[in-house]
C-alpha cells in the first residue's frame, strides 16, 4: 500500500488550455451513478468504501497519516491501515465500532462519477437506509463469505426492492477468509437468487471480493482465477441504469411563492422530473387551473429550458391561484388527486404505529394530517409472508390504507419516486417516524360528499341558550373522573344546561364493545369517542367525556376536532398510590397480582397532560368543591353565563 499516491486532481492533467478544456468537458459528460451500500456492522462495508476511495486515489496524504495513527488506536486490522476509519467519521462511532447516519461520498474515475450513500447496517437504522436509498440507482449488498446470507441481507434486499432500486450487486466479502473457495461463492449466490428472484431486480451480479486486501474491488484478483465476471468497480463503471428523471412527465412541487413586489410573481422550487420551456402549458395539480409558462427565472438569468434537479422560479402568463405545496404539472400528464391512498410504510420509531392516530404526512412541499385507517398486512422481512397486524413496530413494513385531512396530488411511487414518496412525522415530538411509498389512490372517498344542512351547530346551540363544549376528563383509573364529571353534570343540569356524559366504562359496553386495552385498542377507543364528542358539539351540547385517555396524541386529536375554545381538558391528577388505595373496582389488586394485563399505571403507560385547562388534585378539597371549580371555569370561558 503506497502512501505517496498523488490525489487524482493533480495527476495526468496536461495543462495546455485546449487539453484542459477537453479534460473538463469529458468530466462534465461523465455519467453519474448513485448507489448505496448495505450490510451489517461486521461485513466490512466501511472498509469497502474506504478501499474504493483509496484505490481511486481520492485520499490525501495527510488524511492517510491520520488514519494510520488512528488505526493503531482503534483499528481492527492489527498494524495495517484500517480503511474503515476513513469512512467511519465520528469519534463516537469509531469507539462503538458502528456507523450511524447516512454519509454521502463522492468519487470519480475516468469513466464515471459516483455518489455513494453509506447506510448503516445496525438493525435500528432502517430509517437511514430508506433515506439513502430513495435516490439510488443501485445497491451493493455486502455479505461475509463465512456467514453467507443473513436475515439482514434479506431485509436489505427487500427494502432495496421496495424503495424502487432495480440493480443489485451482491458483494461476497472476506473471500480470502474462505480461501477463495468457488463453491462457497456459488452457494451464497444461489442462496441469494432463491429469494431475490421475486423482487424483480433488473440486474443481479455477485462479486467475490476482499475489501481489506483489494481483491476484485478495483483490480482483478489472481487469487480467484475461477471468477470471470467484472470487478466491483468495473461493474459500477459500466452498468447501464436508466436515470430518466428528465424524460418523465414534468413535476415541480412549489416550495414558495416568490413575490418581491407587485410586478413579479413567480413559483420557486426544484423540478422533480421532466423538463419545461417557456410557452409550455401547466396546471396546478389540485385545482386543475391552467396557465402557460412565461419565463423560467434563475439567479443566472432566464432559461430556455429547465429539467429535473434544477432549482428555478417559474413565472406564468396569467394570475392563477398557486400556493406552497401545490405541484405544477402538464395538463396531459396529471398526477392522482385524492385524500385516501394505499401505501407501503416502513416504520422507524420505537413508539408503534397505531391506526387512527394522527400524524403529519409530508409529501414534496406539502404537509397534511394523516391517519392509517387500516393495516392491510405486515410483511415479514424474513419470509416475505403477509401477516395480519394491528400495529407496526420499529423496522416493520406494512401495507396500509391512509386517509388525509385534505386532498393532495401524488403519483404512485413506481411511476415517480419523488412525488410518490412521503414521510410521517409525530405531531408532538416532530420526529420522523415512518417513510412511505404510495401504491395507488383509493377511489372510495370520491363519491361521498358533505351533506349541507340548514340547521347548524350555532342554531342548535342558540335554541338551548348555550355554547357547545367538550369537557375532557383524563386521569388514571380510580382517579375520580366519573365522580366529578357526574357532579359537574348535575350542577349544569340544575342550571338548565343541555349535557351528555360519555363515560369509558359505559361506552365500552356498546359502541366500543369490540375493543380491549392494548395501546392500539385504546387509540381506536379514543378516536371513536373524539368523533362522537364532535357530533355532540355539533348538536349544540356540552359533552363531558370521562376516559382514562392515556395518550397525549389522541387527546390532542380530540382537541383539534373542534373549534378553538370548545375543548377544555380536565386533568384529574390523583397520584397512583391514592388510586391504588381507593381501588373502587378492585382492579389495581388484580393488576398488581398479575391477573389483569395492560393496566394503566401498572404495566401500561399514562402520559399526563401538559396543556390541561384545569388540573384537579382530588387529594385536596371535596369532590363538590372540585366540581364547582370546573363550573366556574366554564363560566370564565364563556361557555355558560
Ligand atoms: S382508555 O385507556 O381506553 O381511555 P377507558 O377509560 O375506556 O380506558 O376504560 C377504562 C376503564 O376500563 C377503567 O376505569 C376500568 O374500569 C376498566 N379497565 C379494565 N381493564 C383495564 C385496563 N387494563 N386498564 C385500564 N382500565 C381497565
Amino acid at each position: 500500500m503506497s502512501q505517496s499516491a498523488a490525489p487524482a486532481s493533480t495527476v495526468a492533467v496536461d495543462l495546455s488550455p485546449e487539453a484542459f478544456a477537453e479534460y473538463l468537458e469529458s468530466q462534465e459528460k461523465k455519467s453519474f451513478l448513485r448507489f448505496i451500500t448495505c450490510g451489517s456492522v461486521d461485513d466490512g462495508k466501511s472498509t469497502l468504501i474506504g478501499r474504493l476511495l483509496f484505490e481511486t486515489k481520492l485520499i490525501f496524504e495527510d488524511q492517510l497519516a491520520a488514519v494510520e495513527r488512528d488505526s493503531k488506536k482503534h483499528g481492527t486490522t492489527g498494524d495495517d491501515i484500517d480503511l474503515a476509519l476513513l469512512v467511519d467519521g465520528l469519534e463516537a462511532e469509531r469507539q462503538q465500532g458502528i456507523t450511524i447516519d447516512v454519509a454521502y461520498r463522492f468519487f470519480t474515475t475516468d469513466k464515471r462519477k459516483f455518489i455513494v450513500a453509506d447506510t448503516p447496517g445496525h438493525e435500528q437504522y432502517t430509517r437511514n437506509m430508506a433515506t439513502g436509498a430513495s435516490t439510488a440507482d443501485l445497491a451493493v449488498l455486502l455479505v461475509d463469505a463465512r456467514n453467507g446470507i443473513q436475515v439482514q441481507t434479506k431485509r436489505h434486499a427487500f427494502l432495496v426492492s421496495l424503495l424502487g432500486i432495480r440493480h443489485v450487486v451482491l458483494a461476497i466479502n472476506k473471500i480470502d477468509l474462505v480461501n477463495f473457495d468457488q463453491n462457497r461463492y456459488e452457494a451464497i449466490k444461489k442462496d441469494f437468487a432463491s429469494f431475490a428472484h421475486g423482487f424483480d431486480f433488473d440486474t443481479m451480479v455477485a462479486v467475490p471480493i476482499s475489501a481489506r486486501y483489494g481483491d476484485n474491488v478495483v483490480a482483478r484478483s489472481e487469487r480467484s482465477p475461477w471468477y470471470d465476471g467484472p470487478t466491483l468497480l468495473e461493474h459500477l463503471e459500466t452498468i447501464e441504469v436508466q436515470s430518466d428523471l428528465e424524460d418523465r412527465p414534468f413535476r415541480m412541487p412549489v416550495q414558495w411563492v416568490n413575490r418581491p413586489n407587485l410586478d413579479f410573481r413567480g413559483f420557486s422550487g426544484t423540478i422533480a422530473t421532466g423538463r419545461v420551456r417557456p410557452g409550455d402549458p401547466v396546471v396546478v395539480a389540485g385545482s386543475g387551473r391552467e396557465a402557460k409558462i412565461a419565463r423560467i427565472v434563475t439567479m443566472d438569468g432566464d432559461l430556455e429550458e429547465a429539467a429535473a434537479s434544477e432549482a428555478v422560479t417559474i413565472v406564468l402568463d396569467r394570475e392563477i391561484d398557486v400556493s406552497r405545496g401545490d405541484i405544477l404539472v402538464p395538463p396531459s400528464h396529471r398526477p392522482e388527486v385524492a385524500d385516501q391512498f394505499a401505501a407501503h410504510i416502513v416504520w422507524m420509531a420505537e413508539q408503534h404505529l397505531y391506526p387512527g392516530r394522527p400524524y403529519l404526512l409530508k409529501i414534496g412541499t406539502r404537509s397534511v394530517t394523516a391517519q392509517v385507517t387500516e393495516i392491510k398486512h405486515r410483511i415479514d422481512v424474513n419470509t416475505f409472508d403477509h401477516l395480519a397486524a394491528k400495529e407496526l413496530s420499529l423496522n416493520e413494513v406494512g401495507f396500509c390504507n391512509i386517509s388525509l385531512s385534505e386532498e393532495i396530488a401524488f403519483d404512485p411511487y413506481e411511476a415517480n419516486r419523488d412525488t410518490g414518496a412521503f414521510i410521517l412525522v409525530d405531531r408532538l415530538t416532530n420526529q420522523t417516524v415512518g417513510a412511505g411509498m404510495v401504491w395507488f389512490a383509493l377511489r372510495r372517498a370520491t363519491n361521498i360528499h358533505w351533506q349541507a344542512l340548514d340547521v347548524d351547530k350555532n342554531t342548535r346551540a342558540a335554541l338551548k341558550g348555550q355554547k357547545p363544549a367538550v369537557l375532557w376528563f383524563t386521569g388514571l383509573s380510580g382517579s375520580g373522573k366519573s365522580t366529578i364529571a357526574n357532579l359537574v353534570e348535575k350542577k349544569l343540569n340544575a342550571q338548565g344546561r343541555h349535557t351528555y356524559i360519555l363515560d369509558g366504562d359505559n361506552v365500552r359496553h356498546g359502541l366500543n364493545r369490540d375493543l380491549g386495552f392494548t395501546d392500539a385498542d385504546r387509540v381506536e377507543n379514543i378516536r371513536r369517542v373524539a368523533e362522537t364528542s364532535k357530533l355532540f358539539v355539533d348538536a349544540g351540547m356540552i359533552v363531558l367525556v370521562s376516559f382514562i385517555s392515556p395518550f397525549r396524541s389522541e387527546r390532542r386529536m380530540a382537541r383539534d376536532m373542534v373549534e378553538d375554545g370548545e375543548f377544555l381538558e380536565v386533568f384529574i391528577d390523583t397520584p397512583i398510590e391514592v388510586c391504588r388505595q381507593r381501588d373502587p373496582k378492585g382492579l389495581y389488586k388484580k393488576a398488581d397480582a398479575g391477573q389483569l394485563k395492560n393496566f394503566t399505571g401498572v404495566d401500561s403507560p399514562y402520559e399526563a397532560p401538559v396543556e390541561a385547562e384545569i388540573v384537579i388534585d382530588t387529594t385536596v378539597g371535596e369532590p363538590e368543591e372540585n366540581a364547582e371549580r370546573i363550573v366556574t371555569l366554564l363560566r370564565e370561558r364563556g361557555v355558560i353565563d
